[in-house]
């Protein structure tokens, strides 16, 4: 047990500051051309493109090669992750992951249906809480590779949930977690999500 642990801290000791396997300054320069629309930092300040600003490693590197092999179609990222390595998605994630992520607002009128769906889910209707997976504060599970929501934009947010819902998304693993969530939710109670998350921190 002992000699697990500590042979356990000797490899993240040698991983140093490269975060898990990334390399931050490596992943900065690769990340250059994502700026023009993802925001320099990763906070996008357009409210269709997301921010990767705090995301965890996990969730962005299964999102890059799912995006690569076309399991998640993103026509406006057509040929942006041509030829990059696994090192290079590897770096590219440890450096967005390392950057804060900025908060925006939830529309007060908003804010009562979106906070129940989100932490309590609705048993009636079959909804499971977001927290159990996401986090109360949305910083999701970074192990288990369960995406941050806090801040996000509430536009990206609702096209995401929409998506999931009506079958454009499909790359939530076998379980289909996402679309199982989606499936009872109107698009009334999806834009108070948005807007709750958008302002979740
Ligand atoms: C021309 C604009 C554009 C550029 C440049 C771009 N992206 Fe994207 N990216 C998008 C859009 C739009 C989406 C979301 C599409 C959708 O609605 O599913 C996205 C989604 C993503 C996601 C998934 C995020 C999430 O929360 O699920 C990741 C990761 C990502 N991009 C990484 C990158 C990286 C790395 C680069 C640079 C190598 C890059 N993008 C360059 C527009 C862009
Ligand atoms: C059982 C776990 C679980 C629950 C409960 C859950 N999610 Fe998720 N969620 C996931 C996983 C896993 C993914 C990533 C799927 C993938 O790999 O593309 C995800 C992805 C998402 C995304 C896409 C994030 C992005 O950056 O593109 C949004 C938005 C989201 N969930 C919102 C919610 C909301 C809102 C609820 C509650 C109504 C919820 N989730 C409940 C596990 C869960």
């Amino acid at each position: 047990m002992r000699i697990q642990i500590l042979s356990l801290l000797l490899g993240m000791g040698l991983a140093g500051f490269a975060l898990a396997e990334g390399d931050v300054q490596a992943g900065q320069t690769k990340a250059a051309a994502c700026g023009a629309c993802h925001g320099a930092d990763g906070n996008s300040l357009v409210p269709a493109f997301p921010k990767l600003a705090g995301q965890n490693i996990n969730y962005l590197v299964k999102q890059m090669k799912d995006i690569m092999s076309g399991a998640r179609s993103v026509p406006a990222m057509a040929g942006q992750l041509d030829g990059k390595s696994d090192q290079d998605l590897m770096d590219i994630a440890a450096y967005f992951a390392g950057q804060k992520g900025s908060v925006g607002e939830t529309k007060k009128e908003l804010v009562t249906l979106g906070e129940m769906l989100y932490r309590a889910g609705n048993k009636d209707i079959g909804v499971a809480a977001c927290t159990a997976c996401h986090s109360p504060t949305g910083s999701g599970n970074s192990a288990a590779g369960y995406p941050a929501l806090s801040g996000q934009h509430a536009d990206y947010v609702a096209m995401q949930l929409k998506a999931f819902r009506d079958g454009q998304r499909t790359n939530d693993g076998d379980a289909k977690i996402m679309s199982g969530v989606t499936y009872r939710l109107n698009n009334a109670e999806i834009e108070a999500l948005a807007s709750y998350i958008q302002g979740l921190h």
